[in-house]
This record gives C-alpha cells, structure tokens and sequence, in this order.
C-alpha cells in the first residue's frame, strides 16, 4: 500500500494505525479501510456569526475559492447520496450497505452545517440562493444526462478530490494558520470524515460494476458540462465579492510566499500527485493511507458527539 507520505516533500510522521475502537456507536464495516470507522458526529461549533471577511489565510483571493466552495457543497453532498442510493438495491454485501448508511447519514450532516456556516458569508456579497439554485440544475441536469453507474462515478471522483483536499488541510498546516480558528475547526471536522468515507462511493461504483472506461469518461463528462455551468456563477459572485466593503486588512498572496518559502511548490506537486493517482486502473482511495490524520483529529477532538 502506498502511504500518503511515501512522497518525499516534507517530514510528516508515518501513517499510525490504531485498532477499531470497540465502544463505537455504529458498528465497524472495515471493509477496505486499515482500521477506519465512519463515524458520523454533530460537533458543536456555536455561531459562525463572527466568520471575517477574509477568513481563509487572510487572504482575498483563497477566502473567495473556499467561501465559493463551501456555498456549492450543500447541493454536491445531496446529489452524491443521491447517486449511492440511486444503487442501493444492486448492493448485496451487507457491510457495503452499513457504509453507505454512514455516509449517506455523514454528507447529510455535513450539508446542514455548511448551510448554517454559509448563511454567514451571505453578507459578505455571495448571493447564496443563485449559487445553490445554479449547482441544483448543475446537479439534477447530470442526473438526467448521466446513466446511475456514470453520475456515482461522478460522485466517486468528487470523493478523491474532497479526500485530497482534506489530507492537504492536514499535511499543510501552514495553510490554516492564518485562518480563523472557528472556521479550522470546522473545515478539520469536515475534513476528517471525508477521510473516513472516502472510499465508499468508490466501492460501490465497483460493486455495481462500474468499469474504468466509466469511472474516466464520466469525469470528462461532468467537467464538460460544469465549464458551461461555472465560469458565469463565479464571475457573478466574484462581482459581489468585491464590491463588498471591508474594514478587514487583507494579508497579500506575496507575504504569504514569504512566510512559508515553497510552499505553493510543494502543495501544487502534493496536489497533482494525489489527483492523478485516481487514473491508475488499479486504483483504491485506501491506496492512498491517510487513516493517521484521521486518528490524529480523534485524538485532539475525543470529546464530539454522535449523530
Ligand atoms: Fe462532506
Ligand atoms: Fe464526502
């Protein structure tokens, strides 16, 4: 199994993986994951009602990207239960099935938080209610043109992006320090489930017998498509972004390139690593063992309650 850390671009510790916790509120699926449970939780985060302007970095540009993202992850997280469940009766294998209720019941509560995290940033100039009706069509459009087995490979691949994206929170730290810690302790959260699921549509994909041929020509697909749907959506928001007033002094994209020397290298070679390991035909997302970030976030948050 290759490890997330067998790229030499920094000195982060070997992947530790600690034994299924017996005590656990749902029951252990184990079934491709070293020792990983999907344990679906509602944290308590209090009101995101003091989330800056630029709470991502400081910084305008990556606020934006990641207040942009958090808008259309409602509806993303919808469709991808949509797509597993769409399936759901050709499952046999009853761990599978156990998987896909936690993941189903993870992306469900993942959507409401991000909402409550998203009406905050509405007063920063994104009108929320277009973006969320624009990646609805997005979505049920997919749905319409895309047979069940192509629109979970869509969801599959949305999976590896999210999982890469959420070991990048935690292998680049240096990319959450400047960030507001409510927001960290958030996005940590999030991310630590995306970890925990992020092989579940992927199995499922193959359980129904998604081929490659599939599991590729869907991604050319969607991206087709989301290229006549995006580039309008941003640049009506990025328009109300801007013309938002702030008192908020912004930490430029240079003085962050100071601080953290080589730190865009090394997270555009760690990100294009990641994202190009899904095109193997011998592809797993447990390929990839990230499970010690996982057992790292149990052990700095032991005390979140179960959904
Ligand atoms: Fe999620
Ligand atoms: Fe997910």
């Amino acid at each position: 199994m290759s490890t997330i850390d067998n790229i030499n671009l920094s000195s982060s510790p070997n992947p530790v993986v600690v034994p299924i916790n017996k005590s656990a509120q749902l029951k252990a699926t184990n079934r491709t994951r070293p020792g990983v449970e999907i344990l679906p939780r509602k944290p308590k985060f209090g009101p995101f009602d003091k989330i800056n302007k630029y709470w991502a970095m400081g910084n305008p540009a990556v606020s934006f990207g990641q207040s942009f993202f958090s808008l259309v992850i409602p509806e993303g997280e919808k469709f991808f239960i949509r797509t597993v469940n769409a399936v759901r009766d050709q499952i046999t294998d009853p761990e599978l099935l156990e998987d896909v209720k936690a993941f189903a019941k993870q992306e469900g509560v993942h959507a409401k938080y991000h909402d409550d995290f998203n009406a905050h940033l509405v007063k920063y100039g994104f009108d929320a209610d277009a973006i969320t009706r624009d990646a609805n069509q997005l979505f049920t459009f997919s749905e319409k043109i895309f047979t069940k087995k192509a629109a979970l490979a869509i969801t599959a691949f949305a999976e590896h992006i999210t999982a890469m994206g959420a070991a990048m929170e935690f292998r680049f730290p240096e990319f959450t320090e400047d960030s507001d810690p409510k927001a960290v302790e958030f996005w940590h959260w999030h991310a630590a489930e995306e970890m925990e699921h992020k092989s579940v549509a992927f199995d499922v994909f193959k359980e129904v017998g998604g081929s490659y041929f599939t599991r590729v020509g869907a991604i050319v697909g969607f991206g087709a498509i989301s290229s006549v749907f995006f580039p309008r959506l941003v640049l009506r928001e990025l328009k109300g972004f801007k013309n938002h007033q702030s008192s908020e002094v912004p930490i430029p994209l240079s003085r962050i390139a100071r601080k953290y020397p080589g730190i865009n290298m090394r997270m555009a070679k760690f990100g294009s690593w990641y994202f190009m390991q899904y095109f193997k035909p011998n592809f797993h997302p447990w390929n990839i063992d990230n499970s010690h970030y996982i057992d790292e976030w149990k052990s700095e948050n032991p005390n979140v309650n179960y959904a």
